[in-house]
């Protein structure tokens, strides 16, 4: 007979939860968003939501209503009634028998979880440490894919030194962005990040972060930078979802500034935090 064997228990296949053949399981086949809330209010969920359409586009997961996917979400997020919420959902292209191809009558499996959001003021108010790592990644970074396999063992080795965050560098020997965020240097009175033509994704922080700097009067130059450069650099930061901005204040080991969160970035922070209004 056809079976199954999860950890030691062995039954018959047709008694097997679809879930466990979802392609998102087998093959990270999905995508996948990471919104939050601030003070129960949910920040940016439409330029969240546009990004998981070109995402799902960007895999050829078609006929998705990003209309139905909005109301879940907000439907999902009132009946948890977390004020800081942390909201994850994906969308996989579906459950079938291992076969690398896939049948386009495949029906797509939603998921999604609301969490609390845990308070990063400390670590805000403290800084992380980061270290290099090379970026092992695909070349379409911009689709926030299930495919995170690079992107942990990156974070794991940077881990294994005290690290807080991988800063990944290409092969051209030039900074990405994180293994999970989006990277910033203030470099004199300007900001400098990657531009989205250097395979990294079009990160929503990132873009409020531009946004913010343009309030405050900052120079914004989306140019990539070399560690060296990154090294040297008045004050550094990561962007990502669920902790805006987070100042950085040694990277491999260089301390950066007088390893403290930087003026320019605590002004960027008080900025950002507008928008959340
Ligand atoms: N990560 N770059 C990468 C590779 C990311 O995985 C993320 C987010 C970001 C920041 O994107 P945004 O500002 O839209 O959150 C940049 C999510 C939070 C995660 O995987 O948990």
């Amino acid at each position: 007979m056809q079976l199954a064997m999860i950890n030691d228990e062995i039954l018959p296949l047709d008694k097997l939860d679809s879930a466990y053949l979802d392609r998102g399981l087998y093959f990270g086949d999905g995508v996948y968003e990471v919104v939050r809330s601030y003070e129960g209010k949910i920040f940016a969920l439409d330029e969240h939501l546009a990004r998981f359409g070109n995402s799902l586009a960007g895999i050829e997961i078609e006929d998705v209503n990003i209309g139905q996917i909005r109301k879940k979400v907000i439907d999902a997020f009132e009946t948890a009634k977390i004020h800081n919420a942390r909201i994850y959902f994906h969308i996989t292209r579906g459950s079938a028998l291992r076969e690398h191809n896939w049948d386009d009558h495949i029906k797509p499996n939603f998921f999604l979880t609301i969490t609390d959001l845990p308070d990063f003021t400390g670590l805000k108010q403290k800084g992380i440490t980061v270290s290099t790592q090379p970026d092992l990644r695909w070349k379409k970074c911009w689709i926030k894919s299930l495919n995170l396999l690079a992107n942990i063992l990156a974070r794991h080795a940077a881990a294994a030194k005290g690290c807080d965050e991988a800063i990944l560098v290409d092969d051209a020997g030039l900074i990405t962005e994180g293994s999970g965020s989006s990277f910033f240097a203030i470099l004199g009175r300007g900001l400098r990040t990657a531009p989205l033509t250097a395979n990294i994704l079009g990160s929503i922080t990132r873009g409020y972060v531009i946004k913010a700097a343009e309030n405050l009067n900052i120079e914004v130059i989306e140019k990539s930078l070399s560690p060296d450069e990154a090294k040297n650099a008045d004050e550094l930061f990561l962007t990502v979802t669920t902790k805006d901005i987070i100042p950085v204040i040694k990277f491999d080991d260089e301390t950066i500034g007088n390893s403290q969160p930087g003026p320019i970035t605590k002004n960027l922070i008080t900025e950002f935090l507008k928008f959340t209004k």
